[in-house]
């Protein structure tokens, strides 16, 4: 059979992890995808930058959007990072070309996910982003394959690793914001901004891709209230704890009379919920749906191997020839979403 060939743009943390899974997963994603799948060719900025495997195996290119045109490669697999630039040039041309394209870069799709899911529907290409939410959790294949006979009435959860990661430590630890948010940046978790960690953006962009899955609606990152963690203080944190609650940075959709409301800011969970159990890079979704009641994943939220692993499941769904429209329905029969965005009060 003709092998799937992988076209890899981005070396970082999560590009690196994938061509290792790859290599010692290879039989098994094989086996899944029924036919090889094959890394011919990677793209990243430095090529003297030493990734901890031998690149001389693949055709190298400096510029992403070439490694898109080479015409062995059949599949993209977008790691650059940003709504921007390269990454959208990347996405935009590889599915333009009719190639399919897997991304972890919720940033792009809360930004233009609309857009990119009518090329690829109009291609007739995959456009796979299970890695874009929640890490290793494969939130996006629960919501888009697992759960039809629900209707969803709320979603929210713990969407970011490096501020769980931060709270946690500086309320068990001690430790200062600065001190931590250092640690996740050297762990790999935090995005090549931090800002979008720490000041909510983050977790509002992956909110905003599932309740575009869970509700059916268009994505809307502008509708969504967004308040991050970097003013919270270690005072905070032992306040908090007094009163038997942790402060948590939650991602909140849900389904009210005036429409889908959308928000993200830190809450006091009190210590003995599930959620307030979730802690360190750790993420944690829960869904309430009218049928299966109350549906939680957890599991890590960031780091190179655990987004690799949902990126890998993508590319066997491609290898595989499973190209669904990318938000579970057509760009066309998506709602618009009646915007309740909640006020600061
Ligand atoms: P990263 O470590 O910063 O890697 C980015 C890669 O892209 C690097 O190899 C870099 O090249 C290359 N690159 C950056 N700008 C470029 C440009 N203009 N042209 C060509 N190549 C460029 O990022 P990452 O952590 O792997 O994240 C990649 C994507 O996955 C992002 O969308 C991120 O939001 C998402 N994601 C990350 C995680 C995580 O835990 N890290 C989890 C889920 C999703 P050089 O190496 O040569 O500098
Ligand atoms: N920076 C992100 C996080 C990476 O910390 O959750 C995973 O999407």
């Amino acid at each position: 059979t003709r092998p799937l060939r992988i076209g890899i743009a981005g070396l970082g943390t999560v590009g690196a992890s994938v061509i290792q899974i790859l290599d010692r997963q290879n039989a098994v994603v094989a086996q899944r995808g029924g036919r090889p799948v094959e890394v011919v060719a990677v793209s990243a900025r430095d090529k003297t930058k030493n990734r901890g495997f031998d690149l001389s195996r693949f055709t190298w290119f400096d510029d992403p959007v070439a490694l898109v045109k080479a015409e062995n490669v059949d599949c993209v697999v977008e790691l650059v990072g940003g709504s921007e630039g390269a990454a959208l040039e990347t996405v935009r041309t590889a599915l333009s070309l009719g190639k399919h394209v897997v991304t972890a870069n919720k940033a792009l799709l809360a930004k233009h996910g609309l857009e990119l899911a009518k090329l690829a529907e109009d291609k007739g290409v995959s456009l796979a982003f299970e890695a874009s939410v929640a890490g290793g959790i494969p939130i996006i294949k629960v919501l888009c394959e697992a759960l039809p006979g629900n209707t969803v009435s709320r979603l929210y959860g713990i969407l970011n690793g490096t501020c769980n990661y931060i709270l946690s430590r500086m309320e068990l630890e001690g430790l200062t914001f600065a001190e931590c948010l250092k640690d996740a940046q050297r762990l790999g978790y935090a995005e090549a901004d931090p800002t979008f960690d720490v000041e909510g953006f983050d977790t509002a962009h992956k909110l905003a891709i599932l309740t575009s899955l869970a509700f059916g609606t268009e994505v809307d990152a502008d509708a969504i209230y967004v308040e991050g963690i970097s003013s919270i203080t270690p005072l905070d944190l032992s306040m908090a704890s007094e009163l038997g609650f942790r402060i948590k940075l939650l991602g909140v959709a849900e389904r009210t009379k005036t429409g889908i409301e959308q928000r993200v800011h830190p809450t006091m969970v009190p210590k003995s919920s599930a959620i307030a159990q979730v802690m360190g890079v750790t993420n944690a979704v829960t869904i309430d749906a009218d049928a299966v009641k109350e549906l939680t994943l957890i599991g890590p939220g960031a780091g190179g191997d655990a987004t690799a692993s949902a990126v890998v499941a993508d590319i066997a769904d491609v290898a595989s020839g499973k190209a669904e429209p990318p938000f579970g329905r057509s760009v066309a029969r998506l709602e618009k979403a009646e915007r309740a965005p909640m006020q600061r009060h």
